[in-house]
């Protein structure tokens, strides 16, 4: 010790300077690793309702973006229209068929799934079907709010939430009325701007299959 302070000495460095210098870099150490630990456990513990919710917020983003600037833009402005047939008559996907095309997609070999339903729903395959989506629905009409809860299906367990669907823009709403199946099935319920039109539904797997 007395040949290291003598060193430092001998170079004008005084050792409580030193001293200083080490402690600084040690606490610097003990904070960055305690900060990476806290990082870690928040990732392990974080609730699938805030998983959901983040999820949510990007398919909701998507869907007000597609509606809003291209399919309603674009019809307003006399460019493209929107078609269930967009493939054939070059026009442009329907918002549902967006979002389909888009959960398929991000669904592929994984039991993570999201999907829209609704009790007016012009494809009878997103009308409500199991116990919680008929609960959850039913909620969600009611009050508005999102309904989340514990569901099995088809022997997975799943976190489930479903979130309102709303009718962002005038092209929504136009269409839904106006489309022979919904005059046929649903001849009172018109919808306006602004109503919820069915729900978004989330499907976290809690089993790691
Ligand atoms: C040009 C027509 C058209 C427009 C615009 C449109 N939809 Fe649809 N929507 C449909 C059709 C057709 C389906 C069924 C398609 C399918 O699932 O294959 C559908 C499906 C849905 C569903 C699922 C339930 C159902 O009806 O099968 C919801 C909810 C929905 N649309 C809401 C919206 C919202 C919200 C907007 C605006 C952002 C919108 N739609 C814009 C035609 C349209």
């Amino acid at each position: 010790m007395n040949e290291i302070s003598n060193f430092f000495q001998s170079i004008r460095i005084p050792m409580r300077f030193i001293v200083l210098i080490v402690l600084a870099i040690s606490s610097w150490f003990i904070v960055v690793s305690c900060s990476a630990t806290n990082a870690g456990q928040y990732a392990d513990n974080m609730a699938p309702d805030l998983i959901a919710d983040y999820i949510y917020r990007i398919i909701k983003s998507e869907r007000t973006i597609y509606g809003k600037y291209v399919v309603q833009r674009l019809k307003d402005e006399n460019v493209i229209r929107a078609s269930e047939h967009w493939e054939q008559d070059k026009s442009l996907p329907l918002p549902a068929q967006m979002f389909r095309m888009t959960a398929e997609l991000a669904s592929e070999n994984s039991p993570f799934n999201y999907g829209s339903i609704s009790p007016w729903s012009l494809n009878e395959g997103n009308t409500p079907n199991t116990d919680f989506e008929k609960k959850a629905m039913e909620n969600v009409l009611n009050t508005g709010l999102p309904f989340k809860d514990y569901q099995t299906k088809d022997g997975k367990k799943y976190f489930s939430a479903v979130y309102p669907d709303k009718a962002v823009a005038a092209s929504c709403v136009d269409c839904h009325n106006s489309h022979p199946i919904h005059k046929q099935r649903y001849p009172e319920k018109i919808f306006k701007v602004g109503d919820v039109m069915g729900g978004i539904i989330i499907n976290l797997p809690l089993d790691s299959q």
